[in-house]
């Protein structure tokens, strides 16, 4: 049983997608750490997908697959056109947003809301899943507002798996429409795992993976006991290290080892590219800064990239140069 289904939907650790943070950028950096998590982009929203600046908002390096586009949007057509143009863009997977509790989305009547209409997000699922060949899944949480997460979650899980979605990703926790910021609706409304291991047991042969406060690999490999897949947002984002075990302990390579040096060096010919194309550094280094948290010498790199590398005209020397900075120290550790 896990066999086949993990043949359909196999990965185990996901980055999540993070508007303004998992940009082309951030995914290019992960995937030196990382060669099988799934990365998502930020949620483009379906209308910009299908009238917007396309190369811009859904542009990408072939070297960040498996990568999957998470779209915004309720309506069954425009969710199915949009998926079609991701997938022609090369996207490995779509991905509908049921999760997002930003005023602008509400306002749109898509994003977290969407979990008081699941026929409606089945609706889009289906369409969307006779629009493309490549996987269709669904992010979303456990309710809004005054739901009940055992009724709620149930009904959007039931409607999406029944439509033929691929996997289904659960925020574990609900999501405050009234009163809280985005931010805090990452933090106030209670974690409840138990609530997503549940919905696993229901839907025992697809894929279900859990989200929310998971804070480094040990912790996503308790949650793999109980689920399909464990996915990472914050922690990934800080703290990239924590990506370059990913691949030896989760998916059990063992020959998975990653060089930070030549991870800089990767990145420093990216942001050279980058440049010369009219970026600048900073796009690129700005998800950089937590890379070596916790490591001799992280706060001067930390500071020569908030600082250095963001004045106009900084080149990708700078970034070699606050590696230089850690370096000795990760020689010593290695030693
Ligand atoms: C800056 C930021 C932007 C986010 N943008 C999105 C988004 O575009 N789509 C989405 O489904 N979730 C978004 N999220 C939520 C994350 O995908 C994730 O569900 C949440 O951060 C909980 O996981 P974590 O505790 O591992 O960070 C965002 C989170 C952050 C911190």
């Amino acid at each position: 049983m896990t066999e086949t289904k993990q043949k359909m939907f196999g990965h185990k650790l996901a980055v999540a997608p993070m508007m303004d943070w998992t940009d082309r950028h951030c995914r290019f950096f992960h995937r030196q750490l990382t060669r099988r998590a799934l990365l998502y982009t930020e949620m483009v929203v379906a209308d910009a997908a299908i009238h917007g600046r396309r190369e811009h908002l859904l542009g990408f390096d072939a070297i960040e697959r498996p990568v999957a586009l998470q779209l915004g949007g309720a309506d069954p057509a425009k969710l199915a056109e949009a998926a079609r143009i991701g997938e022609a863009f090369g996207y490995d997977e779509i991905n509908l947003n049921v999760g997002c509790p930003s005023d602008r989305v509400q306002s749109g009547t898509f994003g977290a809301c969407l979990m008081r209409t699941p026929a409606l997000v089945g609706d889009g699922v289906a369409a969307m899943k006779a629009a493309v060949s490549v996987p269709v899944t669904v992010k979303c949480r456990l309710g809004v507002d005054e739901q009940d997460p055992e009724t709620a979650l149930d009904a959007v899980a039931d409607a999406v798996l029944a439509a033929g979605a691929d996997a289904l990703w659960v925020h574990a926790r609900k999501a405050w429409l009234e009163g809280l910021s985005p931010k805090e609706n990452r933090e106030v409304p209670p974690l409840d795992y138990d609530r997503v291991y549940r919905l696993k047991k229901r839907w025992p042969d697809r894929f279900v993976g859990i989200n929310g406060g998971i804070g480094d690999i040990d912790e996503a490999l308790g949650h793999l006991a109980f689920v399909d897949g464990a996915m990472v947002g914050r922690a990934a984002y800080h703290t990239p290290a924590i990506l370059a075990d990913v691949d030896r302990r989760i998916y059990g390579d063992q020959g998975a080892v990653v060089d930070m040096g030549n991870v800089i060096e990767t990145m420093a010919s990216y942001a050279g590219r980058h440049i010369a194309a009219g970026g600048r550094l900073a796009h690129v280094t700005r998800h950089m800064t937590g890379l070596f948290h916790g490591q001799a010498g992280a706060r001067r790199y930390r500071q020569i990239l908030s600082t250095e590398a963001t004045r106009p005209g900084a080149g990708p020397d700078i970034l070699v140069r606050a590696f230089e900075t850690v370096a000795r120290g990760l020689e010593e550790t290695a030693a």
